[in-house]
């Protein structure tokens, strides 16, 4: 069992280098089954959602590889699969990103039924009434979704929510289909324009990602040629980060950010008070006093993102004032409220709100991380928490955070990995 333990009090000051995201380079991995030659992707973090998809991946018969250390190289050329094992796909609901391309390329295919998570009930009912419009059949039964199609025809689709993966798989599922897909009500992430780019370089005609109406002329063919795509960086890592210096009232600069990524919370900590300077791929944020309250509304992209809101409230815990956070995208995501009130916080769940009192001071303790974004809130509040926090649950942040207490130590965090390592005992000859 591993652990972190943060001695808070130190402010954050210095450079934080931010990786490749997570929600794009997981759906670039999978768009890699419709190519018929070899993809490059670059600037992959190293974190255990990746590992898994490689995993799943390979189950589906790519040979995947790492050409150095943050570049994966994907080769479908053995012929796919369409079916990954059960035991992946309930380890990462985003395995259910390949149902999409895997229509696409073979007109069937059959998961296990993700779950839902920690963070609340997570159907795929818009991802699977999107593959019905375009012509599949969806049976599900056993625990199992089978999606048959063997001839997909263009639709106009609308989403009751601006789902991330519904739209994404449907993107992929109507590239080659007869005719043109129109699917209105998307979701409008940065990821999304990033598949679109990659599928449009294998020959798709789509547009319109990055708004709510996205259009797919179904070509017959893609492109069999080999492409190379680099994973934009990862803006919840980097909000994670500047929030990390907004506790601690430090002064941070980050690099290989997008910061039109991040222009919510960019506005969010600017009315409770920080400094921020952005330029080119950089971000700088300084915290000279005690933060002011605000209201956080959660909402889809460009709305301030459900992944920063258990980041923000750490922060909010320690301001001058009383907050509300309203979740609006998932059903539970206040999992790590009774982790931060056992620091010392002070806050009230009333149904999708948390009603935020700040407190003059957060005590370090004990606590478990109950998911990822979860675990990044106690991290955050450790780093200004007085005294030692024990954080249990790190294989929760290995799942998205690429080397977070390197990166901490290295702008004057006291954080370090602890693991209960089998004592080596001596062996008597
Ligand atoms: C993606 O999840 C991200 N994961 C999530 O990040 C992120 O929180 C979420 O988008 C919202 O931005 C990846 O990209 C791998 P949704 P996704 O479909 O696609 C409901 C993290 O911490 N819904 O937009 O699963 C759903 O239950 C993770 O990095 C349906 O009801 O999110 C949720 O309440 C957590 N039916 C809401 O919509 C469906 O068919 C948003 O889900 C699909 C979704």
């Amino acid at each position: 069992m591993e652990r972190l333990r943060v001695i808070g009090g130190h402010r954050l000051t210095g450079q934080i280098r931010i990786s490749g995201a997570k929600n794009a380079v997981l759906k670039l991995m999978a768009a890699s089954l419709l190519a018929s030659d070899v993809t490059i992707i670059q600037n992959v973090p190293r974190i255990r959602d990746v590992e898994i998809m490689v995993k799943v991946l390979q189950s589906l018969g790519v040979e995947v590889t790492w050409d150095d250390r943050s570049t994966l190289r994907l080769d479908p050329r053995q012929g796919i699969h369409y079916s990954a094992p059960d035991e992946l796909v309930r380890e990462m609901r985003a395995s259910v990103q390949v149902m999409g391309p895997l229509l696409t390329r073979l007109g069937r295919v059959k998961l296990f039924q993700p779950g839902g998570c920690v963070i609340g009930q997570r159907p795929i009912d818009l991802h699977l009434k999107g593959f019905q419009a375009l012509g599949a059949e969806v049976v599900e039964e056993h625990g199992y979704v089978y999606v048959q199609a063997p001839k997909l025809r263009g639709a106009e689709i609308h989403l009751d929510f601006p789902s991330v993966g519904a739209t994404e798989n449907i993107m992929a599922a109507a590239i080659l289909a007869e005719g043109t897909t129109v699917i209105r009500n998307a979701a409008k992430e940065p990821e999304i324009i990033e598949e679109q780019n990659f599928y449009n370089r294998l020959g798709a005609r789509i547009r319109g990602a990055g708004t709510d109406m996205i259009r797919i002329e179904g070509v017959s063919r893609l492109q069999p040629k080999p492409i190379e795509y680099t994973v934009i960086p990862d803006r919840i890592e980097a909000g994670t980060y500047m929030l990390a210096a907004a506790i601690t009232g430090g002064d941070l600069e980050l690099e290989e950010v997008i910061p039109e990524h991040l222009e919510s919370l960019t506005a969010k900590l600017r009315e409770a008070g920080a400094e921020i300077v952005t330029a080119e791929e950089r971000l700088r944020i300084r915290v000279g006093r005690r933060l002011s309250a605000v209201d956080v509304t959660v909402l889809p992209y460009p709305g301030f993102p459900t992944d920063l809101q258990p980041q923000i409230a750490a922060v909010l815990s320690l301001a001058d004032g009383t907050s509300v956070l309203t979740e609006n995208v998932f059903g539970s995501r206040f999992r790590y409220v009774d982790e931060l009130i056992r620091m010392g916080a002070n806050i009230r769940v009333e149904g999708r709100s948390a009603i935020v009192k700040g407190v003059p001071r957060l005590t370090g303790a004990s606590v478990i991380a109950p998911d990822l974004r979860a675990g990044a809130s106690l991290v955050v509040a450790g780093l200004a928490a007085e005294g030692e926090t024990i954080l249990e649950g790190v294989a929760y942040l290995d799942r998205g955070y690429e080397a977070m207490e390197q990166k901490l130590q290295a702008v004057g965090a006291d954080i370090r990995r602890e693991s209960d390592a089998p004592v080596e005992t001596e062996m008597v000859v």
